[in-house]
């Protein structure tokens, strides 16, 4: 019978990770307000120490703080951006979000805009025939956005800033039509994205494809569950001895068509070998399609790659545990990425239930 429970270790284990990776990314420095150490903490691994962008959209940009309201600064971190790699901070107080919403103020050089919330008159129909030879090569087919996690491996290297999916309902709920008519006429400077007049776009055209762009618009946003009951990792013990638990777990990889790489003892690195030392082996295997296919989709794949399987015995208990890859999926919030993350707890079960027949 398979048992999955959190092992407290191991999940302190993964958020050390977590916490040195994002550490080493976000350099904190000296923060002066709680506004901006909690940008820090929060966004600048994505969107940059000082907002000049990298994975996420440049956030200290003239062109981009013209556009943006205070409200939509506000409502774009509550809601994220489901389904792309903007998390959404549901779980932030008020009070924090409202600090952070300031500290972008501190790096604006006129007032926030206040954008109305009237509906812009236009044809949608007449907007998706623009959209489709102007904006698409950007924006992709219906608005689904630009490919990849903006990171080099992903996207074209001369398109330094993954252009933002504009069917996005985090979008569509924070942005009212004025601020999209507005975007769409100005463009941005200093960022890939073209102003009306470049592309020769009439004031019809504009009102055409913010119709357009609205009727992506599915006015109530559906929250996937999060962090629910999927437990971090994946635990089945073995009926069998140490040693020949390694060796099933080794038969059942390649069963899996994939390729075992090594092992590594616990204290490997260490001269802490004594009798009583716990025995543990990491089994470390991968299938390079596999890790190749994962990596073109999300980067951060490669955080928990190649795969491993933990074999300890602890007080007479022979344990194989692995991580549990629907339980990362939660945290990437990337569709695209879920399915590998399906496939690879598949796998990963196949394999600790293989190893204990
Ligand atoms: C050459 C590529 C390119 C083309 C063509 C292009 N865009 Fe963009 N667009 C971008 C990029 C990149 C951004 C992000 C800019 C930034 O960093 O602020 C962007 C941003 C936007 C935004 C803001 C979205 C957000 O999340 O804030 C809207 C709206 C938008 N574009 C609409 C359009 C429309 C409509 C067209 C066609 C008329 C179009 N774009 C054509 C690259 C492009
Ligand atoms: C894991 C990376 C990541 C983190 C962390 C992150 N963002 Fe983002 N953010 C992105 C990406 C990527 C986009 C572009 C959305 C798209 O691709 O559709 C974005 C978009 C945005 C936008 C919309 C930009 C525009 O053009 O209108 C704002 C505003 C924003 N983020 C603010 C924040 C703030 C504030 C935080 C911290 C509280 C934060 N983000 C944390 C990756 C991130």
């Amino acid at each position: 019978m398979k048992t999955f429970k959190i092992t407290f270790k191991f999940y302190l284990q993964l958020t050390l990770f977590i916490y040195s990776v994002l550490v080493s990314f976000s350099q904190p420095g000296f923060a002066e307000s709680k506004g901006e150490s909690l940008y820090l903490e929060n966004c600048a691994i994505c969107h940059g120490t000082d907002g000049q962008g990298g994975m996420g959209i440049p956030l200290s940009l003239d062109d981009f703080l013209k556009s943006a309201s205070e409200d939509y600064i506000k409502k774009t971190i509550r809601l994220g951006r489901p389904n792309r790699i903007m998390p959404s901070f549901y779980w932030m107080s008020e009070s924090d979000i409202n600090e952070i919403v300031s500290y972008l103020d501190s790096w604006r050089k006129s007032p926030a805009p206040k954008w109305d919330s009237k509906t812009v008159k236009g044809d949608p129909l007449a907007g998706k025939l623009v959209y489709k030879n102007k904006c698409a090569s950007c924006h992709g087919e219906d608005g689904r956005g630009g490919k990849g996690s903006g990171l080099h491996f992903s996207r074209s290297i001369g398109m330094i800033i993954t252009p933002p999916a504009l069917n996005n309902q985090g979008l569509l709920n924070s942005a009212p039509d004025a601020m999209l008519h507005y975007i769409i006429n100005n463009g941005r400077k200093d960022t890939p994205m073209p102003s009306a007049s470049t592309l020769g776009l009439s004031k019809t055209d504009i009102n055409d494809l913010v119709s357009y762009i609205r009727s992506f618009h599915l006015k109530s946003i559906i929250h996937k569950p999060l962090y629910s009951e999927e437990p971090a990792s994946l635990i089945q013990e073995s009926p069998y001895s140490f040693d020949e638990t390694v060796e099933n777990v080794k038969r059942a990889i390649t069963g899996s068509n994939f390729v075992h790489i090594r092992d590594q003892a616990l204290t490997s690195g260490f001269d802490i070998e004594t009798k009583d030392s716990p025995r543990q082996t990491i089994i470390y295997f991968c299938n390079f399609s596999f890790l190749y296919d994962a990596l073109k989709i999300d980067p951060r794949a490669g955080m928990f790659l190649p795969c491993r399987i933990t074999v300890t015995e602890q007080q007479d208990k022979v344990l194989m545990m692995s991580i549990n890859p629907k339980h990362l999926s939660q945290l990437f919030n990337n569709d695209a990425l879920d399915e590998s993350c399906d496939q690879m707890y598949e796998l990963y079960s196949g394999i600790l239930e293989d190893a204990s027949l």
